[in-house]
């Protein structure tokens, strides 16, 4: 870690995570712990916790755990540095100037080297794009119709024909190229690494906070034989699932809607047309993630994808995600256009504006694709058709909305209204237990990833969560238990580094034990264990004594059980002699116990 432990340490605990947590989640008190939504995964049931004590939260659900810093880190989306100092803000610390020396920069985490690279790639286009070189790029910009401003405040650049110019750049910034390699942004070629980008104007993609996490690169010409947009691979930084483009601009809009698009040109244009509210999923189809992202900012999404039916079908498939989320969503018609950036450019902002208005909602957008694809006059298809109407209207959820759209629907399609009332509550029977079946798969499911968590709450985690929290019963068992006394390897360890916290520094704390293993896997399971702490806090010193003694006992009794079996099949009569001899000196043990101070 590239600063004092201590300033770590400090900002740590000045910052209580279950604060730090409601600020963002609204948490309940449940027992000595505090549970919430998760907010790195869409539950309906809560299993996200935190447990104060311990310093750390940990999500049953998603798995995802850590300490206060991977709490920042993870729901700001920053890195390591910046979640030190948002905390160390929030608790009136003031860090310690940060060097940028090669020895420094050597030891950054790698996603904030890779936002540095990226900074300072973007510059690199964007100073190609307004050089000598850049003629041709700027040429294309132009003719689509863009701006110098819009250019600007987007940061569009260019990639020239070099197959290392950027890398020559960034080398000489004092990148290294394993930094760079991980980067995304070049490729790895028989004679070394050369640029991914080449000869394209590049759309540098923002975060919401208008930092620089990846690049997409646009060929200029039709014919050539390669994909038309290069996009960068996901990164530390990048994570194409959860980012929106445009988003940085568009949490500041006035109005009441969000424009989600499908591509960097419709933003860009919707932007430049005066709409600062547009975003795009690009080129991925819209995930929950991204639709939750959108609930955050406003309350209603009017979609704008491509009118072709690939543009079609990605909004059928949106529409559902956006108002599971709880979005009111609407879908606008661009044809005879293709899509808004065609659409301002041949007609400009008024008539698009026109067409926001006139957004339609999921329903009627539904029902119109199956007009659309079903000939009304043959009597089969139109059975069909029926049909299809009859399950679209069952999809609606308020059943007064329902009992409208069948009266609407059977009178504009000429439907019998008894026959499709029939239909609809026999098809919304019919979803609703394909649903309850769902639901009930989703908490087997749930149940059998609890399960293991459940089952190590056993003696061995409270034992050491007791030791944690209390120095007293560290100083009382650190003689008599040893490490290899535990049956688990994690436990092992976590023992161990509990042992060498004390002999250090006096104390222990559960969030800095997690710190100290890099694996993911084991970091979970670490926390687990340590998540398992809390249930002391509502007893009293008494009944704590008592568990406390129980634990140690137990422990220490299955460890002789385990060794002296060992033991036996080694046939190795002296350590069995010495064993039993620690067995006879367990209930003197627990009478030391009974009496120690754990208030
Ligand atoms: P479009 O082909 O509609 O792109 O793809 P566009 O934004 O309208 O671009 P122009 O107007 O032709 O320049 C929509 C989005 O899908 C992704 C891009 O994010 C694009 O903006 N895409 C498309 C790719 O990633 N790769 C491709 O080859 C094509
Ligand atoms: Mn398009």
């Amino acid at each position: 870690m590239p600063f004092d432990n201590d300033i770590v340490d400090q900002v740590r605990s000045s910052n209580d995570i279950v604060d730090v947590v409601s600020s963002y989640v609204p948490l309940k008190k449940i027992g000595a712990r505090y549970r919430g939504l998760c907010p790195f995964h869409n539950e309906k049931t809560p299993s996200f916790y935190v447990n104060g004590s311990m310093k750390i939260f940990k999500c049953f659900g998603c798995g995802e755990s850590g300490d206060v810093f991977s709490f920042i880190e993870k729901i700001e989306n920053v890195g390591f540095y910046e979640a030190l100092e948002i905390l160390a803000k929030r608790a009136g610390i003031t860090l310690p100037e940060r060097k940028y020396d090669s020895e420094g920069a050597a030891r950054r985490s790698l996603k904030e080297s890779i936002a540095v690279i990226n900074k300072e790639a973007a510059t690199y286009y964007y100073m190609m794009l307004r050089g000598p070189k850049g003629t041709k790029a700027y040429e294309y910009l132009k003719n689509r119709g863009l701006s110098d401003d819009t250019m600007r405040n987007f940061g569009l650049g260019f990639a020239g024909n070099y197959s290392n110019g950027l890398y020559n750049y960034l080398k000489e910034k004092g990148h290294s190229d394993d930094e760079l390699s991980k980067s995304g942004l070049f490729s790895m070629g028989e004679k070394g690494i050369y640029d991914k980008f080449w000869d394209r104007v590049i759309f540098p993609i923002m975060d919401v906070k208008g930092r620089v996490i990846a690049f997409g690169g646009r060929i200029m010409s039709k014919a050539e034989n390669a994909p038309k947009y290069l996009n960068s691979p996901e990164t530390e930084l990048f994570l194409k699932s959860e980012n929106l483009y445009g988003l940085h601009i568009a949490k500041k809009t006035k109005e009441k809607f969000f424009l989600l698009c499908e591509g960097y040109m419709d933003v860009i244009a919707l932007h430049q047309a005066g709409f600062n509210n547009a975003v795009a999923s690009l080129g991925t189809s819209l995930t929950e993630r991204q639709a939750k992202k959108i609930k955050g900012y406003t309350d209603n999404v009017v979609i704008t994808y491509d009118s072709d039916s690939p543009g079609k079908n990605a909004a059928k498939r949106a529409i559902p995600i956006l108002k599971n989320e709880g979005l009111n969503v609407r879908i606008l018609d661009m044809t005879p256009y293709k899509d808004p950036d065609e659409l301002i450019v041949a007609k400009g902002a008024d008539e698009y504006r026109k067409r926001i208005e006139q957004a339609v909602n999921g329903f009627d957008f539904e029902a119109k694709l199956l007009e659309e694809s079903h000939d009304l006059e043959d009597p089969d298809s139109k059975t069909q058709f029926d049909h299809r109407i009859a399950e679209t209207i069952a999809r609606i959820d308020d059943p007064l909305a329902r009992n409208n759209h069948i009266n609407a629907a059977a009178k504009k399609y000429n439907i019998d209204a008894v026959e499709l009332k029939r239909l609809v509550n026999s098809i919304g029977s019919a979803l609703k237990i394909q649903e309850e079946n769902e639901k009930i798969k989703t908490e087997l499911k749930k149940t059998r990833e609890i399960k293991p968590d459940a089952a190590r709450k056993n003696t061995e985690c409270l034992l050491l969560n007791t030791i944690i929290q209390y120095k007293n019963a560290y100083l009382a068992i650190k003689d008599v238990l040893k490490p290899d006394d535990f049956p688990d390897e994690t436990e092992q360890k976590i023992y161990d580094f509990i042992c060498k916290d004390y002999e250090r520094t006096g104390s222990a704390v559960g969030a800095g034990i997690i710190d100290k293993f890099e694996e993911a896997e084991e970091r979970k399971k670490v926390a687990d264990i340590l998540m398992v702490s809390g249930d002391f806090e509502d007893t009293n010193e008494d009944e704590r004594r008592k568990a406390f003694a129980d634990y140690v006992t137990a422990v220490k009794k299955a460890a002789i059980d385990r060794k002296a079996g060992e033991a036996m099949s080694a046939g190795d009569g002296e350590r069995l002699k010495v064993l039993i001899t620690e067995e006879d000196s367990l209930g003197s043990l627990r009478k030391k116990l009974l009496s120690i101070d754990l208030s």
